[in-house]
């Protein structure tokens, strides 16, 4: 099992069901912080462009990377239908070895909505964070939001965990199987996304898998990796971190 993997599969259903879960509720922590950076920023797996456009529209020069090429079909023509100029770039690639030369500095690189939860082993981490370090401008910030309650989410087989309407024509549901393997940190995300139009019925399966880390820990291979962490935040308004918050935000400076 990889971290990169279903998320093709995934592709056509995230941003219905984003729209019902996560929403709009990071994008403007995103906006001010890439603003305050003055760009270029660098996003780690920008998906469908949830983030990656609101974020051009504040005029910040920005680069998306990610490695399913259904997500970035998604945003590339979300791009599309908005007009967005030539300040927005997107790209196909693996985070774990960001496909840049030394010469292209970022001021600031986010990995919006648990990206690096995408990294099953810590060697993966440490590529992701080596590269993170070397694209950075010296005293460039890396933001780095985190779903922090995964490990504790209870434990479920084949629950229809969202329904809803698509359009007029179309009903999706989503069976979902949930299962923590604490040994691994990993918790697995089996999903069936139905769709029926009319009499047709279609369906799609696959599975993500996360692996989380505690705050302690992920601070620590952040300080190895050559950062020192400038905050720890447990909501989109910079309020303090606490174990039951929902989110953790990790704001981490390149040492010079
Ligand atoms: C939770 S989504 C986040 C998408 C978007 N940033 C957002 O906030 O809506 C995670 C994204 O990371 C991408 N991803 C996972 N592992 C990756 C890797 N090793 N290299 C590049 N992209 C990866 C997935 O394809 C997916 O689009």
């Amino acid at each position: 099992m990889e971290g990169w993997q279903g998320w093709d599969q995934y592709a056509e259903f995230y941003d219905w069901e984003n729209a019902k879960t996560v929403g709009r509720r990071d994008i403007r922590f995103w906006q001010r912080i890439a603003k305050e950076s003055g760009g270029p920023v660098l996003e780690l797996g920008c998906g469908t462009g949830r983030v990656s456009l609101p974020v051009a529209r504040t005029l910040v020069r920005l680069v998306g990377i990610d490695r399913s090429h259904a997500m970035l079909s998604q945003a590339k023509r979300r791009v599309k239908r908005a007009g967005l100029g030539g300040g927005l770039l997107l790209l196909r690639g693996d985070i774990r070895a960001l496909p840049f030369v030394s010469s292209s500095r970022f001021r600031l690189v986010m990995a919006p909505y648990g990206v690096l939860q995408s990294l099953l082993r810590d060697r993966e981490l440490r590529e992701v964070l080596t590269s993170v370090r070397d694209v950075l401008q010296p005293g460039g910030i890396f933001a780095i939001d985190l779903v922090p309650e995964l490990p504790v989410w209870r434990e479920y087989d084949r629950r229809v965990s969202l329904r809803g309407r698509r359009g007029a024509k179309s009903q999706i549901s989503l069976v979902e199987s949930v299962r923590q393997v604490p040994s691994r940190k990993l918790t697995i995300f089996d999903q069936e996304f139905i769709e029926r139009r009319g009499r047709s019925r279609s369906s799609k399966r696959f599975s993500l898998a996360f692996r989380t880390l505690s705050v302690h820990q992920m601070t620590g291979r952040l300080r190895r990796a050559g950062f020192s962490v400038v905050q720890v935040a447990g909501d989109y308004r910079m309020g303090a971190w606490r174990p039951e918050a929902e989110v953790c935000l990790i704001v981490a400076k390149r040492k010079l």
